[in-house]
């Protein structure tokens, strides 16, 4: 969808519709546009979401609520946006009036612009009817300066690379294979201006990534590792490193899920998606940092010759890992991604992965887990959280844990006992992280997918984690 927007001093008489986001104060004071009493007849108060449409001089005219001045927020308007995205999209051409805030006025327009793209997202690849909707332009009013027009357009970009993570993870499973995925990450970096690095099956045996050829042993697909790397122009102020979880199916391999639990597990590579969405986007943002990213990608099948409980891998660091439970993937492919991220010596790592699902019992289905080595990279990342509005939680790692994946024949067994999960895979994944290297896991299997919209959320692949990896490689300084 080719979408574009303007700063403008005011809204112009050619879009189709007029919207202003009005707080519940300026309701209150009368100066929220028409007159406070027809406000109140029409029982709009200027709570957020709350729409009030009228038509007048051949266009829609609307105000859209925003809640009170005070409690006014970027996430505010960005839930805004979409809301008007939703209710305006018909429009080839609207405008938008911000509501008066003490908010920064360049964050305000990014988020009202990513707002909009956000929640125009559809996923219209396999229907036959589907209509995207017309919106093609949308002026914003409040001034029609170059700050404020790179800020709309810095809002674009980053939901344009928001959307493309949410394109791969909701393309299937038996389309975007391993191969299919690696061949999409490796054109847009292409595209993007990155260096790319596509390990094949023979390099993976190579380079002996004896997770990733584990897990891939019950396929009849090959895997890959896809390295993409953004270089800043002139020295580069540090290295960051990003691992994303790239299964591109989960079925749990011979620790078979059920039916049930299989139903969404093509968003098992939401970790993988939003690293090579974040770096799609690394030359719009330019940060100061050079910025690697190492996404391992399979399928975890049930074929012949498929891991069985109990055999060993040796993964490359080293390390041997005894697997109990084959469904227990993601660290083993981790695991490889890790240890060769190590091996760059990068400043800090941050890995993203669809887990476990018992990161989803401690925090429900929106907020992601955190774990980390480090306490000022977690706030960093936690920064980057308050800017983004993906929300994250910090989780402990606990030392004493580390007895429950004790084995009898390797290094470690690949689970632990029933009972706090996130925190046992998170000491897994520690395991293969380089002596020193600061370095945080975001286990985000409960906001990758969505069942529900809300805002600028679609029914889904969310695309979490763009947005936050995007803004921490911007403001990236070396813990
Ligand atoms: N991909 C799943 C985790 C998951 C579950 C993501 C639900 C999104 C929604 C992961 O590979 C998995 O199966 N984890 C197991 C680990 C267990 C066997 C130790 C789990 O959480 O049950
Ligand atoms: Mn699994
Ligand atoms: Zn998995």
């Amino acid at each position: 969808m080719a979408l574009s927007f303007h700063a403008v001093r005011s809204v112009p008489k050619a879009a189709k519709a007029s919207i202003s986001l009005v707080t519940s104060d300026a309701v209150d004071d009368g100066s929220a546009g028409p007159p406070a009493d027809q406000l109140k007849t029409a029982g709009f108060e200027g709570k957020p979401g709350q729409t009030h449409t009228w038509p007048a001089g051949g266009r829609v005219h609307a105000v859209v609520g925003v809640g009170p001045t005070d409690a006014l927020t970027t996430d505010g308007l960005r839930r805004a946006g979409a809301s008007i995205a939703r209710g305006f999209g018909r429009h080839a051409r609207i405008g938008v009036a911000l509501p008066g805030s003490e908010l920064d006025g360049r964050a305000a327009r990014q988020a009202l612009a990513e707002g909009i793209r956000l929640g125009s997202y559809k996923f219209l690849t396999y229907k036959s009817e589907g209509k995207a909707p017309k919106l093609a332009r949308v002026d914003v009013a409040g001034g029609s300066g170059a700050r404020n027009q790179a800020a709309l357009d810095l809002g674009l970009a980053v939901a344009d690379a928001q959307a493309l993570a949410r394109d791969l993870v909701n393309e299937p499973g038996g389309t975007l294979t391993a191969p299919e995925f690696a061949r999409r990450a490796a054109a847009m970096g292409r595209k993007a201006g990155l260096t790319v690095k596509v390990w094949d099956e023979a390099a993976i045996k190579k380079g002996k990534l004896g997770g990733l050829l584990g897990v891939n042993r019950g396929s009849d697909l090959p895997p890959r590792l896809v390295e993409l790397t953004y270089n800043p122009k002139g020295k580069a102020k540090g290295t960051l490193a990003l691992v994303g979880k790239g299964i591109v199916f989960d079925a749990g391999g011979l620790s078979i899920k059920t039916g049930q639990g299989m139903m969404t597990m093509k968003c098992d590579m939401g970790g993988g998606a939003a690293v090579v969405g974040a770096m799609s986007v690394m030359s719009t943002i330019a940060p100061a940092c050079r910025v690697r990213a190492y996404v391992p990608m399979t399928d975890n099948m049930l074929g012949g010759d498929a891991t069985r409980p109990g055999d060993v891998l040796k993964i490359r660091n080293g390390k041997t890992i005894e697997v109990l439970n084959t469904d227990a993937e993601g660290r083993l492919i981790l695991a490889d991604g890790l240890s060769l991220a190590s091996e760059a010596k990068p400043d800090a790592i941050v890995d993203l992965a669809t887990l476990t699902g018992a990161c989803m019992v401690a925090l429900g289905p929106k907020i992601a887990g955190v774990m980390s080595n480090n306490d000022d990279w977690v706030s960093q990342i936690r920064a980057a959280s308050d800017a983004t509005g993906e929300r994250v939680w910090h989780l402990p790692l606990p030392e004493d844990y580390k007895k429950q994946f004790e084995s009898p024949v390797a290094d470690m067994k690949n689970i632990g006992t029933p009972y706090g999960g996130a925190l046992t895979a998170g000491l897994i994944l520690q395991e293969f992280v380089g002596e020193g290297i600061p370095w945080a896991h975001i286990d985000i299997a409960g906001p990758a997918w969505s069942d529900a919209e809300d805002a600028d959320i679609t029914k889904g692949g969310t695309g979490f984690g763009v947005r936050l990896l995007a803004d921490l490689a911007a403001n990236f300084t070396a813990p």
